[in-house]
């Protein structure tokens, strides 16, 4: 009679609070012995936990992100019939009947022997796994079936092994399907320079430098090499306009230091007063608040924002949600929490996902004016640089005003000029005049 097992993390060496970083099986998928459930990728490698017996995956206990060590429940599976036996587990002899699905199930530890994916790669070695900058991509809707080693050598290639059919028993994918994805890929790309069509780079310069001078080698961080790997398919797949603006936020800042002194439990700056204005924004041009999807433009109703922070290891985009319903108070405090749990690292997938439009202030930092790269698959994003007091000419005498610079970057797929001109001079009107935003 079929049993439900836990499926474990097995001994994974010295490493504790490993990442999830891949699930690659569903809730009902078959999986046989030693088939990978999940990756786990540590600064120094990267594994799989397989299944320790044939069966099929009653539920999973982790998802993305999660950080788990040894003896951690990965999935819960029901043993096929036959499959018990050869689980080698004294307890596996003990058949018990399916739990119903209201109940929580009776399952019994089992863990197989993790496979890693590469001789304990050093950091250096171990190479950009194709996840994403927003988390929105990292989700996968069905996992390619592929053994840990192809894994590393896709990854290697840069090899999206969800595009890459299996020519193996059951769909698996072997080198050999991944070493024909990657020709029949140049053999593109190759004809795309005669028709056109295909980003046909030239490769990379290789230099070495230390025929010039010392040099020191640093391994970039795992941050900057997914932040990276997004933010250049974002500049090459998107087609960018920056549009440029000022907003006279005086009579803001006169407020802002007014709710500053009122009250002393948070700090409030100029980015939540900003937030409520790209949310107005937002909901008066609709088309902003909006993701390319194949020939449809799929327009959302919620107002999640996400706000670029800077952290020792690199840029990560935590998204602050519903900010349509939350007062300037309840932003700032929201915004404080994420920055802090993005500089201690502890920002997951689910806190930088979902996001509809994102944010990106060097305000505090200098600069009077930059071109951010959208945070794919939005279609705008908002940078914003230092306000300063300039000199405005009213009709009659030049008076000083705090200006706020305002970098406006659009998809030209999904908006032309004429609406992020409108757009941008709305947000500047709207921080300019904050009653604008009771309208
Ligand atoms: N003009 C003038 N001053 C500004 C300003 C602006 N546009 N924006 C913020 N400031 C001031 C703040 O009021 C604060 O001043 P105070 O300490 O005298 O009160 C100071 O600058 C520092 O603000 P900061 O701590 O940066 O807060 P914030 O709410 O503006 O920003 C983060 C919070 C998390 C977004 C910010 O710390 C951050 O990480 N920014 C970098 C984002 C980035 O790297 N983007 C690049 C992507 S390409």
């Amino acid at each position: 009679m079929a049993q439900i097992k836990q499926a474990l993390v097995p001994d994974i060496g010295d490493y504790h609070d490993v990442p999830v970083i891949e699930l690659l099986v569903q809730v009902g998928d078959r999986v046989s012995k030693d088939q990978g459930l999940a990756t786990l990728e540590s600064d120094k490698a990267t594994m799989e936990v397989p299944a320790p017996f044939a069966g099929t995956v009653r539920e999973l206990k982790v998802k993305l992100g999660d950080a788990v060590s040894e003896g951690s429940v990965v999935a819960l599976i029901e043993a096929d019939g036959d499959a018990q036996a050869a689980a080698a587990e004294p307890a596996a002899a003990k058949a018990e009947p399916p739990p119903k699905s209201d109940a929580p199930a009776k399952t019994e530890p089992v863990a197989a022997k993790a496979e890693p994916a590469a001789a304990q790669p050093t950091a250096r070695e171990t190479h950009t796994p194709p996840v994403a900058f927003s988390a929105d991509t990292v989700l996968p809707a069905s996992v390619p079936y592929a053994s840990p080693s192809v894994r590393v050598f896709a990854r290697e290639l840069g090899v999206d092994l969800a595009q890459v059919k299996g020519g193996e028993r059951g769909g698996r994918i072997a080198k050999a399907d991944v070493q024909a994805f990657v020709k029949a890929a140049l053999a593109g790309a190759a004809g795309g320079s005669a028709t056109g069509g295909g980003l046909n780079l030239i490769a990379w310069p290789k230099v070495d430098f230390a025929k010039f001078g010392e040099i020191e080698r640093r391994p970039l961080s795992r941050i900057n090499k997914l932040s990276g790997a997004n933010l250049a398919r974002n500049w090459a797949m998107i087609p960018h306009v920056t549009q440029f603006d000022e907003a006279d936020i005086t009579e803001m800042e006169t407020f802002r230091k007014r709710l500053g002194e009122e009250q002393k439990e948070v700090k409030v700056t100029p980015l939540v007063f900003l937030i409520k204005a790209v949310v107005a924004a937002l909901q008066q041009y609709p088309a902003f608040n909006a993701s390319l999807d194949g020939d449809e433009l799929v327009l959302k109703k919620y107002f999640h924002i996400g706000i670029a922070v800077d952290t020792p290891d690199g840029l990560v985009v935590p998204v602050i949600r519903n900010a349509d319903q939350k007062g300037l108070l309840a932003l700032s405090k929201e915004l404080a929490e994420i920055s802090v749990k993005a500089r201690e690292k502890k920002l997951g997938p689910a806190d930088m996902s979902g996001g509809c439009f994102s944010i990106s202030s060097l305000g505090g930092i200098g600069g009077t004016a930059f071109t951010p790269i959208i945070n794919a698959p939005e279609v705008a994003i908002l940078g914003v640089s230092k306000a300063q007091t300039k000199p405005l000419w009213n009709g009659t005498e030049f008076i000083p005003r705090l200006l706020l610079p305002l970098s406006l970057s659009y998809d030209h797929r999904v908006i032309d000029g004429a609406a992020a001109a409108r757009f941008t001079a709305f947000l500047a009107r709207a921080l300019t005049d904050l009653r604008r935003l009771l309208l």
